[in-house]
């Protein structure tokens, strides 16, 4: 029933403006299914391979289209090894993992809607319980996704507290309008960064006021519990040539910026820390853990960038205690899963992501369900972040 007859690529326009790939899968039973590839600006070093939209279609029609006619769209595995016999590489440069990783989701959701079942049950979730995750709501940015802003990326609202997953979206909703009103009462314009947080022309130290300031405020108004968090993506901040961390005309190295992170979660009580350490320091990631991973969550992104075997070198050096899973980082949804499976084995918390640049496509609201993830990282505002948000909203409500 779920055979595939059918799949289909496009070019549809991500958030930036930028040319992204579109899949749709049809099954002999009318199956249908329709994903879209995000697209990353602070990428890892390792992560697979993005060809530019045009010449990923192209190639993927030439490649794997006829390999994935006639496979079970409701066998996951078959799909995507389908996908990677296509490729032949390892990063997906052949045919671009953004056309596997549509084609991975839109098979998913052929799957799910001939099974007649939402996705995120389709993918593992049909014992969901009350657990939902933890949305870290961007609120203030810079670095790649904003110049003249904050060199530290993201700054994220992380409402640990809130009784329900719709109120943990309002909060963050709340706590960037609040963001808003403290930059005003100080006089300071900003404009919108790529996910839609304020990127204000603010030093670091300020947007800690700020911010704590706002989170503050809604806590308050709310009567729940409201922390926050950073996503450093500290691999941008690193130069390989100075062996520091450059935050315009100071530097840090690996030991100041480990003391630097360190008295960041004990001055703010952050919930979280994405990325405090360049993504090729797997030392200083486990030195940082063994000091604050008590009390944080310290989490690879471009270290790990959902790859298995970079995961297992994190567990075994004691680097980190969460990952970041982006399916686009590594292809398929098959391999996303795996990072998550070998992440739950070893105790690290699973946080699903956005990339910088989306589209609507929610998949990984499902996700983050069908998975047990603790936190997924979505944005605050914005269409390309709301569908993701309201998709969790509709998931609690049992209305998809
Ligand atoms: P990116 O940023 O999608 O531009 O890589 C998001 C992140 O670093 O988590
Ligand atoms: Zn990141």
């Amino acid at each position: 029933m779920t055979r595939i007859t059918s799949v289909s690529l496009r070019r549809v326009l991500d958030s930036r403006g930028n040319p992204t790939v579109e899949a749709d899968v049809l099954t002999e039973s009318g199956g249908f299914g329709r994903g879209a590839a995000p697209s990353g600006a602070s990428t890892g070093e390792y992560e697979a391979i993005e060809l530019p939209a045009s010449e990923s279609i192209a190639k993927a029609r030439e490649h794997a289209v006829p390999r994935l006619e006639g496979v079970y769209a409701g066998d996951q595995r078959a799909v995507d090894n389908a996908l990677r016999a296509a490729d032949g590489t390892d990063d997906f440069s052949a045919i671009g993992a953004n056309s596997a990783v549509a084609i991975s989701m839109a098979a998913a959701k052929a799957a799910a809607d001939v099974l007649g079942a939402p996705l995120y049950q389709h993918l593992g979730g049909a014992f969901r319980g009350e657990n939902f995750p933890v949305p870290l709501g961007n609120v203030v940015g810079g670095g790649e996704h904003a110049k003249e802003a904050t060199h530290i990326q993201e700054f994220l609202a992380a409402p640990v507290g809130a009784p329900s997953v719709s109120e943990a979206v309002f909060a963050n909703a709340a706590v960037h309008a609040a963001v808003a009103d403290v930059l005003d009462e100080r006089g300071v314009p900003a404009a919108k960064g790529d996910e839609g947080a304020w990127a204000p022309p603010i030093s670091d130290a300020e947007a800690f006021e700020v911010v704590d300031e706002a989170v503050d405020r809604v806590e308050d108004e709310v009567g729940f519990e409201i922390r926050f968090g950073l996503d450093m993506a500290a691999a941008e901040l690193y130069d390989d040539d100075r062996e520091a961390y450059v935050y315009g005309d100071e530097t840090k190295s690996a030991d100041e910026q480990i003391e630097y992170v360190a008295g960041l979660v004990d001055e703010y009580d952050l919930a979280y820390v994405e990325d405090p350490l360049d993504e090729n320091d797997y030392e200083a990631f486990a030195e940082l853990t063994d000091r604050v991973g008590d009390r944080t969550l310290i989490c690879g992104d471009d270290l790990f960038v959902t790859n298995v075997e970079r995961l297992q070198d994190g567990i075994d050096a004691g680097a980190a205690n969460s990952i970041l899973i982006k399916p686009n980082q590594i292809g398929t949804l098959s391999d996303a899963f795996d990072a998550v499976e070998l992440a739950a084995r070893n105790g690290y918390e699973t946080v699903i992501s956005h990339r910088s640049g989306e589209t609507e496509d929610a998949t990984i609201a499902h996700l983050a369900v069908a998975t047990d993830a603790g936190y997924i990282k979505t944005g605050t505002v914005g269409g390309e972040r709301t569908a993701k948000l309201n998709e969790l909203v509709r998931i609690a409500d049992d209305a998809v």
